[in-house]
């Protein structure tokens, strides 16, 4: 693996499909989480650079577990908060308030670091600038070291990694389905703010391309996503009919994707409730966090034992392990 920003990164030729490639970094990320020293001198001598451009906790914190535990020194810098704002565009007038043109910057952050991670973040305001993923690939373009997202304008791979791990162990967990593949649902939930798109929309592409489960996404009128990560998905805009014999259920917001940015309908009908949860498979609820309590996710789901968002957000280190693991081992 040369870089890491989402699930074509994981397309190997050693694997015939991406799902078998998927799996197979599960497998990895299960072994760390057994047994998380156990290549602790891979990443000896070598050392990472996490940069935000946004705040984080699981992020930032697992990642830097992770590094640790291959041996490897992570150096965090919140350039949101110390450092000073970057220009991306090309051929640039920076008359204005960026003062370093990530041109510049990015080729010293390759002398200082073996790998470099960035979390960068959508405006919300241009779709078209947002979804060209400039920040990421001009990381890419000029830094010359591997590059790791740490979640970006639209997509959070690190995060979708660890929900297929999670989705995996508890179904190593559990009885067979009875020759079925397992449901997973995605359902849009409210919110006061308007969000990202980016973790539905890695989740969808994800869950798409590992190929295991039937995958139903739900959401109100208005809300649809981009079709290059949904496309392989049952939609539909009845969320009831969409949780009948769910077997997991992730539930997150997102602000509109055609009208960009924005929220339409904030209904609370659309929060996950016992009730609702009562049409499921007894399923397992899921969530990236941070979660909004009693307007997301009730605190009757977050407390009760279907909730597994704190395995989720443990099982981050591990994601993060294989992926560092990975790209160290192809640039030994
Ligand atoms: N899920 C997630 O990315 O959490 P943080 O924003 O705390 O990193």
């Amino acid at each position: 693996m040369k870089n890491f920003t989402s699930v074509k990164d994981c397309i190997n030729p050693s694997f015939k499909e991406t799902g078998d490639a998927i799996n197979s970094l599960v497998q990895k990320a299960l072994a760390y989480k057994k047994d998380p020293l156990k290549d602790c001198k891979l990443g000896e001598h070598k050392r990472i650079g996490c940069l935000f451009l946004n705040p984080s906790m699981r992020t930032r914190l697992s990642t830097q577990i992770a590094a640790q535990n291959l041996g490897m020194e992570a150096i965090v810098f919140n350039v949101g908060q110390e450092g000073w704002a970057l220009e991306f565009e090309e051929e640039a007038i920076m008359s204005g308030n960026t003062v370093e043109h990530v041109k510049d910057a990015a080729p010293v952050l390759g002398k200082y670091f073996d790998i470099l991670a960035i979390r960068t973040f959508p405006s919300l305001k241009n779709r078209e600038d947002d979804y060209s993923e400039l920040f990421i690939k001009q990381f890419i373009k000029y830094t010359g070291v591997p590059i790791v997202s740490l979640e970006s304008a639209t997509l959070h791979p690190l995060q979708s990694l660890t929900d297929i791990i999670t989705i995996s162990e508890e179904l190593s967990k559990t009885p067979p389905l009875g020759g079925r593949g397992a449901k997973v649902v995605l359902t849009w939930a409210p919110h006061v703010k308007p969000l990202p798109q980016c973790v539905a929309n890695s989740f969808s592409q994800w869950v798409n391309a590992w190929g295991e489960a039937e995958f139903v996404i739900t959401h109100p009128e208005d809300y649809e996503l981009d079709e290059q990560f949904t496309k392989g998905a049952t939609i539909t805009h009845n969320q009831d009919e969409a949780l009948k014999n769910a077997d997991f259920v992730y539930v997150k917001n997102w602000s509109t994707y055609l009208d960009y940015g924005k929220i339409y309908c904030n209904d609370p009908e659309w929060m996950l409730t016992k009730e609702k949860l009562s049409l499921t498979n007894n399923a397992k609820v899921m969530h990236c966090l941070p979660v909004r309590r009693n307007v997301e996710l009730s605190d009757e789901i977050l407390d009760s034992p279907n909730s597994i968002v704190t395995q989720q957000a443990g099982n981050r280190v591990w994601a993060a392990q294989t992926v560092l693991s990975e790209i160290l081992s192809a640039t030994h």
